[in-house]
């Protein structure tokens, strides 16, 4: 069997008194899609938030590729998450005076990658999720624009695991199809595994797993 992309034990996270992470277990294996679901409150972002290794504070053992994330001093950990994995934030964190090009350079800028070929790799992102107008500054895209940016700076560096937290909430269905097939054809493509908190029944029967969380545990849930 192939090693874990992520390996998560016994995770317990309080915010002061609250505990909303109280065990929950969860492995990750190469190419895979999980899907992440549960309500409103419920603990979901602050799981990925732990995950992504963002998070510190909590309990238990997060293992990234095999390394032991309680091992790693913090230049490394920044390191894994630059070259390991994507983000699709929940509300997308984009710079709004920048244009989609340069919102989806950011992390190579950061990463001190070639600049020059990489302006291609983000433009050819960038085309292949449809969005072609990539030198108006994001505040002036539509939210499904502006969504396909973020999936694209997500992208950009060739992550082995994407993670995206709800990326499509207030997308019409169409919209969220369409980002859904495309991001289906480059995991095919790039074999990158997926984690996605989501909500859409349609969306959620493309998983190879579905995962509820509730109460802070993380149950196997069939489509
Ligand atoms: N930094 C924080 N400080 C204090 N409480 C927090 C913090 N972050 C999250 N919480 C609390 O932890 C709980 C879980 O929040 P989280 O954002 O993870 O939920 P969620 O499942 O992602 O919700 P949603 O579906 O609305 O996005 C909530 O009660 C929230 O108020
Ligand atoms: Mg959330």
């Amino acid at each position: 069997m192939s090693k874990p992309l992520i390996s998560a034990h016994s995770i317990v996270r309080f915010f002061d008194s609250l505990k909303v992470l109280n065990g929950s277990e969860f492995n990750l294996t190469e190419g895979e899609f999980v899907a992440i679901t549960g309500k409103s409150g419920v603990g979901k972002s602050t799981l990925l938030g732990v995950l992504g290794t963002l998070d510190s504070s909590f309990s238990g053992e997060l293992f990234i590729n095999g390394v032991n994330t309680a091992e790693a001093s913090s230049s490394q950990l920044a390191e894994l998450r630059r070259e390991f994995m994507g983000f699709i934030f929940q509300d997308f964190h984009l710079l709004p005076n920048l244009s989609a090009l340069d919102n989806v350079l950011l992390p190579a800028v950061f990463c001190g990658t070639d600049t020059g070929s990489i302006r291609d790799d983000a433009r050819a992102i960038l085309s292949r999720l449809d969005l072609r107008n990539d030198n108006t500054p994001t505040r002036f895209l539509s939210r499904g624009e502006r969504q396909r940016v973020a999936s694209a700076r997500a992208l950009v560096n060739n992550p082995r695991v994407l993670m995206a937290d709800e990326p499509t909430a207030s997308l019409d269905e169409e919209s969220e199809a369409n980002l859904f097939d495309l991001l289906d054809s480059l995991r095919k493509e790039k074999g990158f595994a997926m984690i996605a908190v989501l909500h859409s029944k349609k969306i959620l029967s493309r998983a190879d797993r579905i995962l509820e969380l509730k109460e802070g545990v993380l149950y196997e849930k069939h489509a």
